[in-house]
């Protein structure tokens, strides 16, 4: 196993979100960091504020995050690390999902929702201006113009910097940038799980942020079980280890934000980025697939 502890996110290279918002690619997502069914404090709070201390100490400067992850958990929890935070950190939100209960997220993308959701965002995470925010879903019942057209309103107002999506196809991006400039997206994709290859592909293609959600696949893809085991031992690395450098690899767009509660599996996830791996190894990898 590779246990450098110099390791760090500046191995992964950079990408410009927005064309000039420069961050790590490997980045860090936040949802482990509540409660079960993301609902909740975590079971242990000291822990949680390590873990976010520790990304940055470690390069991580690309943070995900969302309204609705405790609910406002996760957001008062980077607050309480991080601010005030140093000029290089960007943390993308999101809104436009609502809990009404441990793993329940209804949708509601109603314009006067979604400007209540930023406004709350900047107060809980202390900041004057969102880098990223995030359409969580697009809502059905809600037309696209009046969900992206609140979110321009707000980029206007200078409240927030660069809109993203999350779980949208090339042709829901299309239509969206009709409206507003669209910087990022961010759907499942790990490398078991690949439904979203064709979204992947154009934002290369745009240049835009691909930001992949379950880049681990929960887990699936980290323990001694993990696919990816024998050839984590031939490399001398972690199964997550593989599963990051082959996201990193896959695309320059790619900003993978793995999650989790542990400082430990966050130093090991950081080593991912260091991992080289060749176009052979990365074809095997990516027949496992589908
Ligand atoms: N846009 C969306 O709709 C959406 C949906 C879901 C998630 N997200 C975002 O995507 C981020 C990543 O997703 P995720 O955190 O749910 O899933 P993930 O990154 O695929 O996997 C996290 C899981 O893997 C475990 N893990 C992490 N590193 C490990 C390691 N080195 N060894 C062994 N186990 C390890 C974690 O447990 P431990 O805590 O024990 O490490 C946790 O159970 C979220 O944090 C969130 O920011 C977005």
């Amino acid at each position: 196993m590779t246990t450098s502890s110099t390791s760090s996110a500046h191995a992964s290279g950079t990408f410009r979100i927005g064309g000039d918002l420069e961050v790590n690619r490997l980045g860090y997502g936040t949802m482990q960091l509540t409660g079960p069914g993301v609902w909740g404090p975590p079971k242990d709070h000291d822990e949680a504020i390590r873990v976010l201390k520790r990304a940055v100490e470690l390069g991580v400067n690309f943070f995900d995050t969302a309204d609705s992850y405790g609910p406002y958990v996760a957001e008062e929890l980077l607050k309480e690390a991080l601010h005030p935070y140093g000029d290089d950190v960007v943390i993308a939100t999101k809104a436009g999902l609502t809990r009404t209960g441990p793993n329940e997220w209804p949708p509601v993308g109603r314009p006067e929702y979604l400007r209540q959701e930023a406004e709350m965002s900047l107060r809980r995470l202390g900041l004057e201006r969102i880098d990223l925010f995030q359409l969580h879903r697009i809502d059905p019942q809600v037309p696209l113009e009046d969900q992206v057209g609140e979110l321009k309103k707000l980029q206007d107002e200078g409240k927030i910097r660069h809109i993203g999506l999350s779980e949208v196809t090339v042709d829901e991006v299309q239509a969206a940038q009709q409206i507003a400039t669209i910087v990022s997206v961010q759907n499942l994709y790990n490398l078991q799980k690949r439904d979203a290859e064709e979204l992947l592909d154009w934002s290369t293609e745009q240049g835009i942020a691909f930001i992949p959600w379950f880049p681990l696949a929960t887990g699936g893809l980290t323990g001694s079980d993990s696919p990816l085991s024998e050839l984590a031992e031939r490399k001398d690395a972690t199964p997550a280890q593989i599963a990051l450098a082959w996201l990193l690899k896959r695309s320059p767009v790619m900003l993978p934000i793995p999650g989790t509660s542990s400082v430990d599996h966050l130093e090991d996830n950081l080593r991912g980025a260091e991992i080289e791996l060749t176009d052979d190894e990365f074809a095997e990898l990516s027949k496992l697939g589908s």
